[in-house]
């Protein structure tokens, strides 16, 4: 019934006018080859829908291109400015052949995103809605804020932050996990212009002192321990070790505030340092419910957030404030069709870009209520998510592949076992979502009622760039669609020549949109390099991309050495390096492979030292030094004993040929000749199994 085909489609407008990408589309015959499964939104979500068609898309999209600056500054005035932006909405340099790449957007505009998303919804009346609902670990556990009451809360952790001599500029850094307070500091720095740099609870000690010494927070902010599914983990320890770490290094942080989390640890066992570790509980409390607010320029930093590339060296991903603001709120708005009596859950933790722009910032500055969850997916079964999604009437429901996949796994019980009636929108996020996940997302948990959103962007995007709007289009399982007001996606070749047409390559974007990153935090030049100098002209995105004769945009990946592990974002070369600090490692070669829910695994080719035997428990000792350098969740999955590397006679690992071997596609090796020591792949395919 919900799967229809062409025929029925209606004939689309014709002369939109000329945005190269969509020509397919605009002026295509028919909308979709004969093969291809459409999924229709239904009549019932169109007629409802902010955008219901793609008509209707096609205007928007054509003013947003032809006139980017009228289009943003319409939308930028419905929010609250202390001062507008100059005559210019905006500045860009986007080609490295021009000199330096330097964007701004509503630079000498005075806001402040906090008090946009919270301050203005009290203004306009609304202050007793729900602003989060707090769901714990354990089912049963739970608490909630109104926006009046969690602006106080804001405030008062602004009003301390102050008192400890934070201003604006001054990094702080904040390792927590999902609970409100995580949403509560990064708000409360906004406030007062200190720009939060969030660490991902899931680091190790290592990643964390590493970002630490990068930012050199004044302080930092983390809870005692927290419990995810049946584990607990002791966040406070791990921030102790980081803080040894980079005072080592010269970095010393002098405040720690620690939140007591009583549900994993009581405060006696807590270790301890008086005079820089300070209970959350006992002083935030006593600070002014009322706080003034900094007005920043719409170009000064909001935060910071490391991500991985292709060398061993996290990058600091600095984004602004006006700019992101506008952008997360107007696409959480259209890619979800965001309405007043939504509930909205992203399962993503704010230690993520995700957690960022979709759980914190695009939601509350629309005013939203939304669901924030402490535990794990799956705790205490696999019914957990529908289960809070019938508990708070969860309407917009947001996640990653990943979990659909290992939820599809564990059988349709967990989930029809539920209501799930009030959903009425689901969204797709991380990595590639494969046809088969989301037939199963859409048919099982939305009951073949709720469009999906299958949102492709990235830490540097700040939002969406490439995603559905869910009544205007039919979607094709596993497409992202097309892209987002502003965003004009170009596909290149080798060479950096623009393809049209039915393609594939490697994805650029022209032009700058209001939530690009505006530079790596103390490496301008490596954003330049990294993202600009590749391509020429273009921002260039890592991934490569097919579009079909009809527009849609197909996402195939990480062309550069970068992996999606359950859509967390990992390094090759900083999986390799943390191997290669073991004593008994002497090289070491990591590539990605298909993983059956985590999208993609880790494949790790290690050669060890001279005379070292190999066994299981170095095996595991190499894994753990991955884990004690990165984190749990970049731990190598398979370790492949290698008594050499392929490698050319310049000394260059050739991956294409590892991974050939890492996924068993041995008839596919190519030509070996070039290789120093072609015996080297023979080696290798012999010692598979050890
Ligand atoms: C990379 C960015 C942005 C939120 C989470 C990840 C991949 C992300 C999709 C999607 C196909 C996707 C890309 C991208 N990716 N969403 N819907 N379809 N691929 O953020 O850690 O910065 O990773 O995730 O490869 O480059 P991130």
């Amino acid at each position: 019934g919900h799967l229809r085909h062409v025929e029925s489609m209606a004939t689309l407008p014709s002369g939109a006018g000329k945005i190269s990408h969509l020509n397919a589309v605009i002026l295509g015959e028919s909308l979709a080859s004969e093969e291809d499964d459409l999924v229709f939104p239904s009549q019932e979500f169109t007629s409802q829908a902010l955008v219901s068609s793609p008509e209707q898309y096609m205007s928007m999209y054509k003013r947003s291109i032809e006139d980017p600056a009228g289009f943003w500054s319409d939308i930028a005035s419905k929010f609250y400015w202390e001062v507008k932006w100059g005559e210019k909405v905006f500045s860009e340099n986007m080609d490295i052949r021009k000199g330096t790449v330097n964007i701004e957007w509503f630079k000498g505009g005075r806001t402040n995103i906090c008090y946009n998303a919270l301050d203005r919804h009290i203004q306009a009346g609304n202050g007793g809605q729900i602003a989060i609902y707090w769901e714990g670990n354990e089912p049963g556990q739970d608490g909630n804020l109104t926006y009046s009451q969690l602006l106080e809360k804001v405030c008062q952790l602004a009003n301390y932050l102050r008192d400890i001599g934070v201003r604006k500029g001054d990094a702080v850094a904040i390792y927590l996990p999902m609970l409100a307070e995580l949403p509560i500091a990064m708000l409360a720095c906004a406030r007062i212009g200190a720009v939060h740099s969030v660490v991902f609870a899931g680091f190790s000690a290592e990643s964390l002192a590493q970002r630490i010494i990068d930012c050199k927070p004044k302080v930092i902010i983390t809870c005692n321990a927290v419990r995810r599914g049946s584990k607990i983990i002791y966040l406070k320890d791990i921030v102790d070790s980081a803080l040894v770490e980079s005072s080592k290094n010269g970095t010393s942080v002098d405040v720690c505030l620690t939140c007591e989390n009583q549900s994993a640890m009581n405060r006696e066992s807590t270790k301890w340092q008086e005079g820089r570790d300070f209970w959350w509980q006992d002083i935030i409390p006593k600070y002014s419910t009322v706080s003034t607010i900094e007005w920043v320029d719409a170009e000064d930093p909001l935060f910071l957030l490391y991500t991985s590339g292709s060398t061993g060296k996290p990058k600091g991903v600095l984004h602004t404030t006006g700019g992101y603001m506008i952008y997360t709120a107007t696409t959480f708005k259209y890619a979800f069709d965001y309405k007043p009596t939504d509930i909205y859950w992203c399962t993503a933790d704010c230690g993520w870009i995700t957690g960022h722009s979709y759980v914190t910032y695009g939601p509350l500055l629309n005013g939203a209520t939304v669901v924030v969850y402490e535990g794990a997916p799956n705790y205490p079964d696999s019914g957990r998510c529908w289960d809070i999604v019938d508990k708070y009437k969860v309407t917009i429901f947001y996640t990653a592949p990943t979990l659909i996949r290992s939820l599809m796994r564990d059988g349709d019980e967990f989930v029809t076992r539920y209501s799930r009636k009030s959903l009425r929108v689901l969204g797709s996020v991380g990595e590639p979502i494969n046809p088969s996940a989301w037939r199963w997302f859409y048919n099982v948990i939305g009951g073949a009622r709720s469009p999906i959103s299958d949102t492709w962007w990235q830490t540097e995007t700040g939002g969406f760039m490439i995603t559905p709007l869910p009544g205007a289009w039919p979607q094709k399982p596993g497409s992202a669609t097309f892209p987002f007001f502003g965003v004009q996606p170009v596909i290149v070749d080798e060479k950096g020549t623009e393809i049209e047409g039915e393609c594939s390559g490697y994805l650029c974007v022209k032009n700058s949109w209001p939530g690009a990153f505006r530079t790596l935090y103390g490496d301008h030049e490596r954003y330049e390099t990294t993202y600009f100098k590749p391509f020429p002209g273009y921002y260039f995105t890592g991934d490569g991309c097919s579009r079909d004769k009809d527009g849609y945009h197909w996402l195939t990946g990480r062309v550069d050495d970068v992996i999606n592990v359950s859509g967390h974002r990992i390094g090759t070369a900083e999986v390799e390096s943390a191997l290669v600090s073991h004593p008994k490692c002497a090289e070491a070669a990591v590539v990605g492979v298909e993983h059956e829910v985590k999208g993609q695994g880790l494949y790790a080719f290690v050669t060890l030292v001279e005379g070292e035997p190999y066994s299981e428990e170095l095996r595991k000792s190499l894994v753990l030094a991955v884990r004690n350098q990165i984190g749990a969740f970049a731990a190598p999955d398979k370790v492949h004993w290698a008594p050499g590397l392929p490698k050319t006679r310049s000394g260059k690992i050739m991956r294409r040929i590892l991974r050939k071997i890492a996924s068993r596609q041995l008839d596919e090796l190519g030509d070996t000749s070039t290789l120093a020591d072609p015996g080297v792949v023979e080696q290798l395919i012999a010692l598979n199994d050890c």
